[in-house]
């Protein structure tokens, strides 16, 4: 086993074995900041090619400084390595693992088997945010990783936590626009990760289509999506949920259609909402805590808006109105000739 610590808490601790755990265990906003998505051009495979801005500039992602940017994830990413919000991310989550999810250190530890990574094997994290998820499974499993997100400030800041943690040769960072035909050759990937992200992305069966032309036979492929209606929803409630930008609202039959037409094998779907109700009342508790703090930093309309949208993203949780799915799937093939010597994975279901 291959241990070593590395400043922030990333712990690399992979071995030949892998990891043994299962799972088991734009909405038009004029006026203010804010972005909505344009049909009207075209460009993509799902004919959605970008983004108006409240000046009316279509932001379009193939500039490789994109604009699509919200305040909530300016206000995330711009302070995400300053102490106080690692403090929050402690806090809330009790680890901080460098997310802007609802994942948690031990949710992700039981998403580890069913991705069968280990050295030699490589790893895409689609909208990684700022990469601590990815770094973090990188560093247990000994894979490398590449995280790709619309965001520049996400990946810089992704980028300068690789570099913190002694980890560039194996884990790049690269913005790119996930709604889009990605730029990697097809079986590229032992296995896809997309963490509290998919429901950005506007068209659930092109983009599941999209990874499954990138992933290797065998190749495993793991999401969650956060905004699963399955209760009903006040269209204010929907508003505050969806400020953030683009979001797409599905159901689970939904999900289990795109992998059923996209020929993925099911390996296993599980409702995670619990987690995404206590890491949202979590976080909103260790920033009320930080209050005067907080406003200081990002102004009194974002610090409320932010506490609101997690006290309703809390709620809805909490009532099984909005709910959080994690899905995981296999791209057929043989495995056999790539699979990690000696590994050993108890599947739950
Ligand atoms: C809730 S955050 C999750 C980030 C990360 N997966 C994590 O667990 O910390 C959602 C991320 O999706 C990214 N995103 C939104 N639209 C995207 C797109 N079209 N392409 C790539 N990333 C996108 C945002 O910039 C943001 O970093």
């Amino acid at each position: 086993m291959a241990q070593g610590t590395s400043p922030g808490g990333i712990t690399q601790t992979h071995t030949a074995r892998g990891v043994d755990d299962g799972i088991g265990t734009a909405s038009r906003v004029t006026g203010r900041r804010g972005l909505r998505q344009n049909t009207e051009a075209s460009g993509t495979r799902s004919g959605y090619s970008g983004y108006l801005l409240e000046d009316g500039a279509v932001g379009h992602t193939s500039n490789p400084e994109p604009r699509l940017k919200s305040g909530h994830y300016n206000t995330n990413y711009g302070n995400f390595q300053k102490e106080l919000y690692s403090r929050i991310r402690r806090d809330a989550y009790g680890d901080d693992i460098g997310q802007n999810s609802w994942l948690t250190a031990e949710e992700q530890d039981s998403f580890l088997s069913r991705l069968k990574l280990c050295p030699g094997k490589r790893l895409l994290d689609v909208a990684c945010g700022a990469g601590g998820p990815a770094l973090r499974i990188a560093a247990k499993t000994g894979c490398s990783v590449l995280g790709i997100d619309v965001h520049p400030d996400a990946i810089s800041a992704a980028s300068s936590l690789a570099a913190e943690h002694r980890m560039v040769g194996l884990a790049e960072f690269r913005v790119e626009d996930a709604a889009r035909s990605l730029s990697f050759p097809d079986s590229s990937f032992d296995a896809i990760t997309c963490i509290d992200s998919i429901n950005h992305l506007p068209d659930r069966r092109a983009v599941v289509s999209e990874w499954v032309r990138l992933l290797k036979p065998a190749g495993r492929l793991l999401f969650t999506d956060a905004t699963v209606v399955t209760g009903p929803l006040t269209n204010e409630e929907i508003a505050i949920r969806t400020y953030a930008g683009f979001y797409l609202l599905t159901t689970l039959a939904c999900n289990e259609e795109a992998l059923r037409q996209c020929g993925l094998r099911k390996l296993a779907i599980k409702d995670v909402t619990q987690t995404m109700a206590e890491s949202a009342h979590r976080r909103k508790a260790a920033r009320t805590a930080y209050e005067s703090e907080l406003r200081a930093i990002e102004g009194d309309h974002t610090y409320e808006t932010q506490q609101n949208f997690l006290a309703v993203v809390g709620r809805l949780a909490q009532e099984r109105r909005l709910s959080r799915f994690v899905f995981a799937a296999e791209k057929p093939g043989d495995l056999r000739k790539q699979e990690c010597a000696a590994i050993s994975v108890t599947e739950a279901t």
